[in-house]
């Protein structure tokens, strides 16, 4: 058998020299995590070579009896895994899950009321550079500025105002609980439907530690790969009585065929949920995230809304007269991982903004605790303290190399190869 070094030396790599960025980094991106090794497995498999469009049983192509059984364990672990009645395991990602959700209850043209992503919402919650925005009339709620929680007034308000066809609940950078119930209300009240995007708290939602959109929404949806620990990819759980209208909006709505090694790995990952393992891994990662959130406001570090519920926090730079590009490189250059991220209100572009966004599901997997979230605080501190200085930001990278080689990552060694760091 040819192995991948041999034939691709290009590809094989630029692999080693990830896996070793991920080894030798702090990885806080709120969005990521490092899977297990047997989600990489079912994710490196064979299933990537079959063809099922349609369902399991449903199929429009021969020989699918045990992708079938794939997607049957992923659709029935994530049905019990958050309570749901039905379940649709197939999208490729996180914004196809959203669109086929806004496809089972509405049509374009139909007007959506969604959080902007300015205040933290997701571009697929009807920004005006996302298919959502341009297919919907979208309506956009945001935070208040006094406290930077959700302003549910506001949000009741535009829906009397709106009458939208749909209310989207769910976040990509908010670092509080949300109250599920009172959007639930909001929408009953001027009959739209409810569809809460819960990719970044899912993880937290499966162990209890955020309280569950199921009961309260039409449809959730949410990706797999952030706090959920697993391949990169979306589902989306539903009501029965939109079972057919998902499944149908997915697929042929949406997309051809699955990809069933992904569907194989997502039911990995569900199974890992499942287990109370991971129920402490999700408790260790908001305690971490309220110790790192507490070290950053000790070094004077402002953030918004003032700390965290959740697994992740937004850094308000600016009274630091600092932006979130110039912030998160020089994090970079201490091998700090982070993304620059707009805050509420924003007076900066997209591309410069005046936040970083941080979460700590990543190194928790990684085995991370209180203490090394003290010491990480402390490294981020001294770099936002003084961004333009290199020894600093050496010295800084020396420490992280430190923490890192203290928590190994990976139980699989890389082969040596000439010329490659890893
Ligand atoms: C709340 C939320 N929804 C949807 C998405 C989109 O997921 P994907 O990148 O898999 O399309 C994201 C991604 O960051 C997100 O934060």
């Amino acid at each position: 058998m040819t192995s991948l070094r041999e034939q691709d030396p290009a590809i094989f790599d630029a692999i080693q020299n990830e896996r070793r960025r991920q080894l030798t980094t702090l990885e806080l991106i709120a969005s990521e995590n490092f899977v297990s090794d047997p989600v990489l497995e079912a994710l490196g498999s064979v299933m990537t070579n079959k063809y099922a469009e349609g369902l399991p049983r449903k199929r429009y192509y021969g020989g699918c009896e045990f992708v079938d059984v794939a997607e049957d364990l992923a659709r029935d672990r994530v049905k019990q895994l958050f309570g749901a009645e039905h379940a649709n395991v197939q999208a490729h990602s996180g914004a196809s899950a959203n669109m086929a959700a806004y496809l089972a209850v509405s049509k374009p043209g139909d007007t959506l009321l969604g959080m902007s992503l300015a205040h933290g919402g997701h571009l697929t919650h009807g920004h005006p550079v996302s298919y959502t925005g341009q297919l919907w009339k979208s309506v956009q709620y945001g935070v208040r500025p006094e406290d930077g929680r959700i302003d549910y007034e506001q949000l009741g308000a535009l829906a009397r105002e709106h009458r939208p066809r749909i209310i989207v609940a769910g976040a990509s950078a908010y670092p509080r609980v949300i109250d599920f119930a009172r959007f639930a209300a909001v929408a009953q009240e001027v009959g739209a439907s409810l569809v809460v995007d819960m990719a970044h708290i899912a993880g937290l939602v499966a162990a209890g530690l955020h309280p569950s959109p199921v009961p309260h929404a039409d449809l959730v949806t949410s990706t797999t790969h952030k706090t959920l620990r697993g391949p990169r990819g979306g589902f989306v759980l539903a009501r029965a009585a939109l079972l057919e209208k998902l499944d149908k909006s997915v697929f042929p709505g949406l997309q051809g065929g699955p990809l069933m090694h992904v569907i194989a790995a997502k039911a990995v990952c569900f199974g890992e949920a499942l287990t109370p393992g991971f129920q402490s891994y999700q408790r260790r990662v908001v305690e971490n995230a309220q110790a790192l959130a507490q070290r950053l406001l000790d070094r004077g570090i402002e953030l918004v809304s003032g700390g965290t519920d959740n697994h992740l926090m937004l850094l308000d730079l600016r009274k630091r007269g600092l932006t979130g590009k110039i912030a998160e490189e020089a994090l970079h250059r201490a091998r700090i991982t982070v993304n620059k991220n707009a805050v509420p209100d924003d007076p900066q572009k997209p591309w410069v903004t005046s936040g970083v966004r941080i979460g700590t599901p990543a190194l928790t997997t990684r085995g991370f605790g209180v203490a090394e979230m003290q010491v990480i605080g402390d490294c981020i501190a001294r770099v936002l303290d003084k961004p333009d200085d290199t020894a600093l930001a050496a010295a800084v990278e020396q420490d992280v190399l430190e923490l890192c080689s203290g928590f190994p990552l990976f139980s699989w060694e890389p082969v040596k190869r000439p010329g490659v760091e890893g």
